[in-house]
């Protein structure tokens, strides 16, 4: 076969795994940051050099449990002296998807665990309706302590909060993000697009794939919300069952 024989073999195995996939409705994830390069839904090794940049020593920890305790106390920022409690997050420590909030709200800050006031409540129905349950999955946010008044993550706050949240991902080493909120997926993306044109596409977050949706809090001001969440976490499930399988 010569080299042009060769190319038309490979473009044309690509046109039809492209084909299947849009038959399928299986969401195509497209890199959309410099730095993701490695074209694998499950590598983690953009986030692994990203977290060989910080010389803290949480970046060695060995599992959630024991980050949780290295990093539990901290103090980098202010919201560590107007915090009731650090969240670090709940769930599944093999998770293969991973719910990403913006910041604890005042339920959450007391009780130590996110999303656990009716906004949470609504997130455990949404997981249900998708075949999923809370327990199964992973849920945290980009900050690990509440902002007074529930105002957003400042940018100060998300640069020292985030590498946590790199940590996390690199033990868990999840097959799929789902960002909650137009806050919580601009944060992630380093964007300030609205929520309708964020939802018009996937992208990955370190070579991660990333949906992102509206938060339940939204749904809960706005029922009609349900039925395009429920849309977008479907297409998240489908995913994960196609690249499962
Ligand atoms: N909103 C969030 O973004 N996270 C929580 O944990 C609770 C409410």
């Amino acid at each position: 076969m010569n080299q042009n024989e060769e190319l038309n073999r490979i473009l044309s195995g690509i046109e039809s795994l492209l084909v299947h996939q849009k038959e399928l409705e299986v969401p195509i994830f497209i890199s959309d940051s410099e730095e993701s390069d490695s074209g694998s839904s499950f590598d983690t090794s953009v986030i692994d050099e990203k977290l060989n940049q910080v010389k803290e020593e949480f970046v060695d920890a060995k599992s959630l449990t024991e980050l949780d305790i290295m990093i539990c106390n901290c103090h980098k920022c202010e919201l560590g002296s107007t915090r009731k409690n650090f969240v670090f997050g709940v769930g599944n420590h093999s998770a293969e998807i991973v719910f990403v909030g913006e910041a604890p709200g005042a339920d959450e800050d007391a009780q130590g665990e996110p999303f656990v006031g009716r906004a949470g409540k609504l997130l455990n129905e949404l997981l249900k309706e998708i075949g999923l349950k809370r327990e199964e999955v992973f849920i945290c946010n980009i900050l690990k302590c509440r902002p007074p008044n529930n105002r957003d993550p400042l940018p100060h706050e998300v640069d020292k909060c985030e590498p946590y949240l790199l940590k996390q991902l690199s033990l868990l080493k999840p097959k799929i993000i789902v960002a909650l909120g137009r806050i919580a997926g601009n944060t992630l993306l380093k964007t300030s697009e609205t929520l309708t044109n964020l939802r018009k596409e996937n992208y990955d977050y370190y070579g991660i794939p990333l949906v992102i949706t509206f938060h339940p809090a939204a749904i809960l001001r706005n029922p009609h919300w349900k039925t395009p969440t429920l849309e977008d976490l479907k297409k998240a499930k489908l995913y994960l069952e196609e690249v499962t399988n």
